[in-house]
C-alpha cells in the first residue's frame, strides 16, 4: 500500500520580467547555479541533490507559475491525482513523463482552491554530487513557500485532505504547515488577495546566512527584515527583495518535528511566548519589504509593462 501523501518540497517556479537579469541575480547575489536553459527559461539547483530548486521563465507577466513537491512513488502521484479530483480540484496536467530539461518524473499538476499551480511528482533525476558548493552561505534547498490568502481553512483543507500535510503551528498571521519531518513548508499568511508572500532557501548554518546575506549587500540588495529569529519554527532568516519584485529569504536552523510528541502551538500560545515575529526583535521589516510580500513591485511592473504593450498596439 503506496503511503499517498506529498512528501517533501522540491522547488517554486517563476514567471519573470527578464531572463538573463534574473539568472544573473540567482547565480552570482542569491547563489545557486543553472544546470538547464533553453528557450526562455533556466533550471537552478542549490547544493542538495534535487534537480532544481528554482525554475525560471521569461513571460510578458511575471508571477508564481508553480510550486513543485514531491511524492514517493508512480501510485502517490496516480492516488494523489485521484483524490484532488474527487475533491472537485481543478487538474491542470494529468499524470504524465515530465520534461528532461527539468529532471524528468512522472507528475500531475492541480490547482489550489485560491489558484496556484502545484505539481506533485516522483521520479525526477537527482545529482550525484554537492556540485561547487563548498560553500555555506549558498542555499542548500528550498525551505518553504508562503502563500498569502484570503481562505486559509479552505486553502488549508485542500493541503492537508488532499495532499496529506499536517498543521505545525497556527499564530494570529500565519498557519504553518509540514509535508516532512521539517516545521513548515508552506505557510498561509491571512491577506486581500492570493499570492507569493516568499519563498525562503535554506542554508547550512548561521554562518552561511550571515556570508549570503553579505554577498547580497554586496550586489546591491540590501535586507529588508532580519537578521532575526522566528517564533515558530525557530528559523534564523534574512529577507531580501529580488530584482522582479518577489520577496526571498535565506534561512537556517529551522526545526525537525517529532511526530510523537508534537503539540500544535495555537494563536494564543504563540501571543504569550513572542511579542511580535522576530525572537531577537532587532529590526522590524521594512515598509518596501511589506509591500513587497503583498505583491506590490510585481503588480506595478506588470501593470507598466501592460500599458507599454497597449501602447505599441495603438501606435
Ligand atoms: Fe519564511
Amino acid at each position: 500500500m503506496t503511503n499517498m501523501r506529498v512528501n517533501g518540497l522540491r522547488g517554486v517556479e517563476l514567471a519573470v520580467f527578464d531572463l538573463k537579469e534574473t539568472q544573473d541575480f540567482y547565480a552570482n547575489a542569491w547563489g545557486l547555479q543553472t544546470v538547464a536553459a533553453a528557450d526562455g527559461s533556466a533550471y537552478m539547483r542549490a547544493a542538495s541533490a534535487e534537480h532544481h530548486v528554482l525554475a525560471i521563465h521569461e513571460r510578458k507577466r511575471a508571477g508564481l507559475a508553480a510550486v513543485h513537491f514531491s511524492a514517493p512513488d508512480r501510485a502517490a502521484v496516480d492516488g494523489l491525482h485521484a483524490k484532488s479530483k474527487a475533491w472537485g480540484c481543478e487538474i491542470v496536467a494529468a499524470p504524465h513523463d515530465l520534461p528532461l530539461i527539468a529532471g524528468g518524473g512522472y507528475g500531475f499538476s492541480v490547482k489550489a482552491p485560491e489558484g496556484q499551480i502545484l505539481t506533485i511528482s516522483c521520479d525526477v533525476a537527482r545529482h550525484a554530487c554537492t556540485g561547487d558548493f563548498y560553500d555555506h552561505s549558498r542555499p542548500d534547498k528550498l525551505s518553504h513557500v508562503v502563500l498569502n490568502s484570503v481562505d486559509i481553512q479552505k486553502q488549508e483543507a485542500f493541503f492537508c485532505d488532499v495532499l496529506g500535510f499536517r498543521l505545525t503551528d497556527s499564530t494570529a498571521r500565519m498557519d504553518f504547515i509540514r509535508c516532512s519531518s521539517y516545521h513548515h513548508s508552506i505557510a498561509l499568511a491571512r491577506a486581500q488577495g492570493p499570492g507569493l508572500n516568499h519563498m525562503a532557501y535554506e542554508v547550512s548554518n548561521f554562518d552561511g546566512l550571515m556570508r549570503g546575506s553579505g554577498r547580497m549587500k554586496k550586489h546591491g540588495y540590501n535586507i529588508g527584515w532580519g537578521v532575526g529569529r522566528h517564533g515558530p519554527g525557530n528559523n534564523l532568516f534574512s529577507y531580501f527583495i529580488e530584482p522582479n519584485g518577489f520577496v526571498t529569504e535565506y534561512t537556517a536552523e529551522v526545526d525537525t518535528i517529532d511526530e510523537a510528541t508534537h503539540v500544535v502551538g495555537t494563536p494564543d500560545y504563540w501571543a504569550k511566548m513572542m511579542n511580535g515575529p522576530d525572537r531577537f526583535g532587532l529590526a522590524d521589516p521594512s515598509p518596501e519589504l511589506r509591500d513587497a510580500m503583498h505583491g506590490k513591485f510585481v503588480d506595478e511592473r506588470n501593470k507598466r509593462c501592460e500599458e507599454i504593450i497597449a501602447e505599441k498596439m495603438a501606435s
